[in-house]
């Protein structure tokens, strides 16, 4: 069975005051029965992993570079990522790949560092609007898959995340059906490149404008084991809805 996981995604937000968030979503769930991360700004990393230190609520990186040291101003090693307590690494997010021009290939070299330090990659796919108009999502998200997951992947070191970029902070969701269709089709990928036992095990979240209100219709989707949030991920207590709805799932 594959242990369900809400990651919440503070991208560039949160200063030390946000570190209560943390330690306010320790309380609430001494002993969850799903996976808590979250994924703070590297400034805070440290203290986020101290907040959590103890509890149920692991700590994750937002990017790291391929490379595991050198002459790389403003960057960080993923072995930087594990010295400062993160577990997991967000690698590919798509905002990254627009703001740093990260192909999958830059992607596929991060995680292959992350799950050499011993982190797991949450390697994240999804496509544009014009794209889905031009009915190439499937396209688009099989040559993400093939070209930014690693040979290397298990069940425990890797973590797909499927975010369309159009639904990211924008309010707007894909139907049930469609989150269905991609969920599906990333599990048949999975499989068929790493074997049953594999493809099975890894665990695949959907992220785009996951609220509260929305997260028990979107977990009851076929192969959606989670979530990966933005904006609802920033107050303890929004998350909690979220994780409430994934332990009910
Ligand atoms: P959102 O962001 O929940 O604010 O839409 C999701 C993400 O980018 O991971």
């Amino acid at each position: 069975m594959r242990r369900k996981l809400a990651a919440g995604n503070w991208k560039m937000n949160g200063t030390g005051a946000a570190l209560a968030e943390i330690t306010g979503l320790a309380d609430m769930y001494p002993d969850p029965s799903v996976d808590i991360l979250i994924c703070p700004p590297a400034t805070l990393l440290h203290r986020a992993a101290g907040a959590a230190q103890g509890s149920s609520v692991g700590i994750g990186g937002q990017d790291c570079h391929a490379a595991s040291s050198g002459a790389h101003t403003g960057d960080l090693s993923a072995d930087m990522l594990v010295d400062a307590g993160a577990s997991a690494v967000i690698l590919g997010h798509s905002e990254r790949r627009e703001d740093h021009d990260e192909g999958n290939e830059d992607v596929r070299a991060k995680a292959r560092t992350a799950m050499d330090a011993g982190l797991t990659a949450i390697i994240c796919v999804g496509e544009s609007l014009a794209q889905r108009e031009a009915a190439n999502t499937l396209d688009i998200i099989g040559g993400q898959l093939s070209g930014s997951i690693p040979d290397q992947s298990t069940g425990q070191n890797l973590v797909v995340a499927y975010e369309p970029i159009w639904a990211i902070g924008t309010g707007k969701v894909p139907t049930l059906e469609q989150i269905g269709e991609v969920h599906d089709f990333i599990r048949a990928r999975l499989e068929r490149r790493f074997g049953e036992g594999v493809g099975r095990s890894v665990r695949l979240l959907y992220g785009g404008s996951v609220k509260p209100g929305n997260a028990a219709d979107i977990f009851a989707v076929s192969n959606v084991d989670g979530a990966l949030v933005g904006g609802a991920s920033l107050k303890a207590q929004d998350f909690a809805g979220i994780i409430d709805a994934l332990q009910g799932a």
